[in-house]
């Protein structure tokens, strides 16, 4: 038996490993492995070890991450704006998994079996039935059938693409759907309808909707449909605005999505540019009643969170969301997540990072010793290799009852790639010169 094991450093791992049946001629099954379930791979399969080891990552979970920052605006602003009670209205589903089927991704959105979206060379199959989701839509139909009807879907999503500063094969989306009964849609206008007299909702498939009415769906009427045109309209401005200011340009393109009708899509102004923000439509009534009866009329829409994030903090490219460098989550770090940020450049050269412990002389205690003064202190040394100074430690010797703290300093050069050995001697003339200033001894 052969196997072979290519091992990322997270938890998931691909493992490709040969089995022959017993008799005849020896039959080769692969498997790919993700979270500890074997797939079996087929000639669809075209995930990589590199791609799978994305998974779990999470980007839009990790504090400090700008993708996490905008995440919260978003939910926060639907919070907000949809409160029933003192309650939020929108349920929140930020950790689905990224492995669905393709009766998920596709099927179930009424994505006919020839649209190029299905493409192998578009997305990551695991297998012909299995792939990474292309859109955070391939949950859609699972949470309405759950009873669901208005909430957000948050995550990582997976597409084969051009390789540019704003393209990556792995990005984040949230996707959102808000239905209304009748009561609800109307309920100041209680002689209103929100379906068609001829379409009866305990029997939808007695009714062939169409969509050859640019306006609406066949089985809406257009009272319905403008009234969930507008206010999808307004939750969606308003979103803007509250993530790019009042002033921020916009316009509607009327768009095409399987899955909506009608469709838009939302561009904003942006950097002399019409940048594509979303895309939203109203739900095509054949999902709701393929899930069941249903009296109520969805709209939803799906948005990129990498587009937003590089518009709204100047983020020139999108690996950037990425990079463990703490030159850059550190600009991310911010109590206030409205906060007015525009991302710096750091420089290109790697950091070398180097930690600094000492015991405190008895005068002095973990709290009572001046971090800014240590870290003018470092800077005067150092000099502008000095990129950053942290606080990583603090300790009391339980016996001793001595003080000690522990510092990392990360030096960067802006125009060469600094060597461990100079690192060193630097590092080693701060820890002179902070022996000296404070009278500690270095541990
Ligand atoms: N899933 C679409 C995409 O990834 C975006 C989208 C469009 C989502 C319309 C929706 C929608 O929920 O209604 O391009």
């Amino acid at each position: 038996m052969t196997k072979l094991l290519f091992r990322t450093n997270r938890a998931i791992a691909i493992q490709v490993l040969s089995r022959y049946k017993s008799n005849a001629a020896p039959q080769t099954l692969t498997t790919v492995r993700i979270k500890d379930k074997d797939h079996i791979t087929d000639e669809y399969t075209n995930v990589t070890p590199k791609i799978l080891s994305y998974l779990g990552r999470n980007l839009h979970l990790q504090k400090g991450n700008p993708l996490s920052i905008v995440r919260q605006r978003i939910v926060e602003y639907f919070y907000r704006r949809f409160t029933h009670r003192g309650k939020p209205t929108f349920s929140v589903y930020d950790n689905l998994s990224p492995v669905v089927s393709t009766k998920q991704n596709f099927d179930d959105l009424l994505i006919p079996n020839d649209h190029p979206s299905r493409l192998k060379s578009d997305c990551y199959y695991i297998n012909k039935d299995t792939l990474l989701r292309a859109h955070m839509t391939a949950h859609q139909t699972e949470l309405l059938r759950s009873g669901l009807d208005n909430f957000l879907m948050i995550g990582d999503v997976y597409r084969r693409d051009e390789i540019d500063s704003t393209h990556f094969p792995v990005f984040h989306q949230v996707d959102a759907v808000r239905s209304q009964r009748k009561e609800e849609l109307f309920c100041d206008k209680p002689d209103l309808e929100i379906f068609e007299p001829e379409f009866d909702s305990s029997n939808p498939n007695a009714f062939k909707n169409s969509i050859m009415d640019p306006m609406k769906q066949s089985c809406h009427t257009l009272e319905a449909t403008k009234l969930m045109e507008s206010q999808l309209k307004n939750h969606l401005i308003g979103l803007c605005k509250a993530l790019f200011g009042e002033n921020i340009k916009h316009r509607w393109v009327e768009a095409y999505f399987p899955f909506t009708h009608p469709s838009w899509e939302l561009e904003i102004y942006y950097e002399n540019k019409w940048l594509e923000v979303l895309g939203c439509g109203i739900v095509r009534n054949e999902i709701l009643a393929n899930i069941g009866p249903n009296n109520s009329i969805a709209y939803a829409f799906g948005l990129g969170l990498e587009r937003l994030a590089m518009a709204m903090y100047k983020i020139p490219d999108i690996r950037l969301m990425w990079s463990t460098d703490s030159g850059f989550l550190n600009q991310f770090q911010i109590e206030n997540i409205n906060a007015n940020i525009t991302y710096k450049p750091v420089s290109v050269y790697p950091q070398c990072t180097n930690d600094i412990s000492f015991w405190l002389p008895e005068t002095l205690t973990v709290d009572t010793f001046t971090n800014n003064d240590f870290y003018d202190l470092v800077r005067d040394v150092g000099g502008d290799i000095i990129e950053q100074v942290k606080l990583k430690d603090k300790f009391i010797h339980p016996k001793t009852k001595k003080h000690s703290l522990c510092y990392s300093i990360v030096y960067r050069h802006l125009e060469r790639t600094l060597t461990q050995a100079e690192v060193n001697k630097i590092h080693k003339q701060i820890e002179n010169a902070v022996v000296k200033n404070y009278n500690v001894v270095i541990r």
